[in-house]
C-alpha cells in the first residue's frame, strides 16, 4: 500500500515530459513529402519567453533508387499522413535540462520531420511515376526547409531571432552540413537585426565518397543516383556546386565536400568509428533493389561485405586483419574532417570520440559523459558556443586517439 502510494505521488510530482506541437505545411505549396502529403515540423517554445531558437532536422537514412524511394514513401520518412499532433523532444544537444545541455537548454525548439529521401536537397518540379504501385514520387526536400523557415518567420516569432543553432542527426546531421550557409543567408535576408548563428552536426560527417573494404565505391554510387533521381543540384551547398564539375556535382551532396565551401561557424560533433558508417559505407555491400525482399542485413544496418558480417556490425568483432580496415578507416576520418577548410576556420572545431556509436549527440548519457581532454561533449559545445561570434575567440577542437590494433577503444568513457 506504502508503495504504491509513493509511486503515484512520483508519477505525480514528476514534471510533464515537454511536448512538441505539430505544424503541417499544408499551405504551402510544393512543399511535400515523397508521396505528396505536406511537409511537417514540430515546435517547443521555450518556458521562458525567448527570441532564441534552435532548428533540428530528423535523420533516417536515405532511399537510393525510384524503387527504394517508392518503398518509402509510405512510411513516416516518406508522408506526413500518419504524425501525431505531439511528439517528444529529443535528448543531447537539443535538451531542455540546462544540467545537460547549458548551451541551448532555453532556445525554442523545432524539429523539422524528414520525408523527402535526401536531407532536404530534392527539388523536382516533375514527380516521379512509379508503375508497378500506381505510385507518383515528389522530390521536394529544398521546398520544404523554405517552407519551414518562411513559416517560422512568419507565425512563430523568428522575425525576432537573437540567436539560432542549426542541428540535427545522421541523414539530418548531413542536412545540417549541407544548408548551414543556406539557413543562415535565408534568416538573413529576412530579419532586420543581426543575430548569433552556428550549427552542431551529429554524425552527419560521412565518408560517402570513399570505398568499402573491398574497394567498391558502393555508397557514393548509391548517393550519385538519389542526387540525380531529386534533382537536388539548387539544393545542396551552392559554393560548392559553383566549384565542382557537373559529372561531380553529387558530390556536394557529402559533408567532406560541402565543408569545404561553409562559411558560417560550425561545429562537427561525430565518432571516429560511427557505427552506421561501419556497416553502410566501410562495410556495405550494394543492394539489389529489384528484389529487396530477399535484402539480407547480416550486420544489422545494410548488406554487408563477404567476411565482414560480423565485424561490420561491431567492430570488437574484427579479426587481427579487419581490424586495419578500422584503424585506417578511423585515419581517413580524422585527416579528411581537419584538413578541410570549413574546419579549419574561425569560429569553428569538433568534438571527435571513438565510441563505436551513432547519434551520441542527442542522447543525454552520451552527451554529458563522453569525454574527450578531460571535457566532455556537452561542456565543448557550451565552450564553442559562448565563444562564438567573439572576435579572436579560439575555438578548441577535441579529438580522441582511435582504435587500438587490438581492437580495444581507447576512450574510457564510451
Ligand atoms: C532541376 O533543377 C534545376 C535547378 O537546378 C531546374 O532549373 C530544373 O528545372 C529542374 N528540373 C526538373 C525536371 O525539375
Amino acid at each position: 500500500m506504502k508503495l504504491a502510494t509513493s509511486v503515484i505521488s512520483l508519477l505525480f510530482l514528476a514534471p510533464a515530459s515537454a511536448k512538441m506541437d505539430l505544424r503541417l505545411l499544408d499551405k504551402y505549396e510544393g512543399a511535400t513529402c515523397l508521396d505528396g502529403t505536406a511537409g511537417a515540423y514540430y515546435i517547443e517554445y521555450a518556458k521562458t519567453s525567448t527570441k532564441k531558437y534552435q532548428l533540428f532536422f530528423e535523420g533516417g537514412g536515405w532511399c537510393y533508387n525510384d524503387k527504394d524511394c517508392a518503398n518509402r514513401a509510405t512510411g513516416d520518412l516518406g508522408s506526413s499522413k500518419n504524425y501525431p499532433s505531439q511528439i517528444d523532444m529529443a535528448g543531447g544537444v537539443a535538451s531542455a535540462n540546462c544540467n545537460i545541455n547549458p548551451a541551448f537548454c532555453d532556445f525554442n525548439k523545432v524539429y523539422m520531420k524528414y520525408c523527402d529521401g535526401n536531407s532536404f536537397s530534392g527539388a523536382l518540379d516533375s514527380t516521379v511515376h512509379i508503375e508497378e504501385t500506381d505510385q507518383d514520387l515528389h522530390f521536394r526536400g529544398h521546398y520544404i526547409l523554405e517552407a519551414v523557415l518562411t513559416d517560422l518567420i512568419a507565425n512563430e516569432g523568428m522575425d525576432q531571432v537573437t540567436e539560432l543553432s542549426l542541428t540535427g542527426c545522421s541523414a539530418g546531421g548531413l542536412s545540417t552540413f549541407l544548408h548551414s550557409d543556406y539557413v543562415h543567408d535565408f534568416v538573413s535576408s529576412k530579419v532586420s537585426q543581426d543575430f548569433k548563428y552556428g550549427a552542431t552536426p551529429i554524425s552527419g560527417f560521412f565518408l560517402m565518397d570513399r570505398q568499402n573494404v573491398h574497394d567498391e565505391f558502393v555508397m557514393s554510387a548509391q548517393m550519385k543516383t538519389i542526387f540525380e533521381l531529386s534533382n537536388a543540384t539548387i539544393g545542396v551547398h551552392q559554393g560548392c556546386i559553383e566549384n565542382t564539375d557537373s559529372e561531380n556535382h553529387y558530390k556536394c551532396n557529402t559533408a567532406p565536400e560541402a565543408l569545404k565551401y561553409i562559411e558560417q561557424p560550425i561545429f562537427v560533433l561525430d565518432s571516429s568509428m560511427d557505427s552506421w558508417q561501419s556497416g553502410c559505407i566501410m562495410t556495405n555491400k550494394a543492394i539489389d533493389y529489384d528484389n529487396t525482399a530477399t535484402r539480407d542485413m547480416p550486420n544489422g544496418l545494410c548488406s554487408a561485405a563477404e567476411g565482414f558480417e560480423d565485424c561490420g556490425g561491431n567492430v570488437e568483432n574484427c579479426d587481427d586483419e579487419q581490424i586495419y580496415s578500422v584503424v585506417e578507416y578511423q585515419g581517413s576520418f580524422v585527416r579528411l574532417l581537419t584538413n578541410t577548410a570549413g574546419y579549419k576556420k574561425e569560429n569553428s572545431g569538433a568534438f571527435i570520440y571513438p565510441c563505436f556509436t551513432h547519434c551520441a549527440g542527442q542522447d543525454d548519457n552520451s552527451f554529458a559523459g563522453f569525454t574527450v581532454d578531460g571535457v566532455t561533449m556537452s561542456a565543448a559545445v557550451n565552450n564553442w558556443w559562448q565563444g562564438n561570434g567573439i572576435d579572436g575567440a579560439v575555438t578548441k577542437s577535441y579529438l580522441s586517439q582511435i582504435y587500438n590494433l587490438d581492437s580495444s577503444n581507447p576512450n574510457p568513457t564510451c
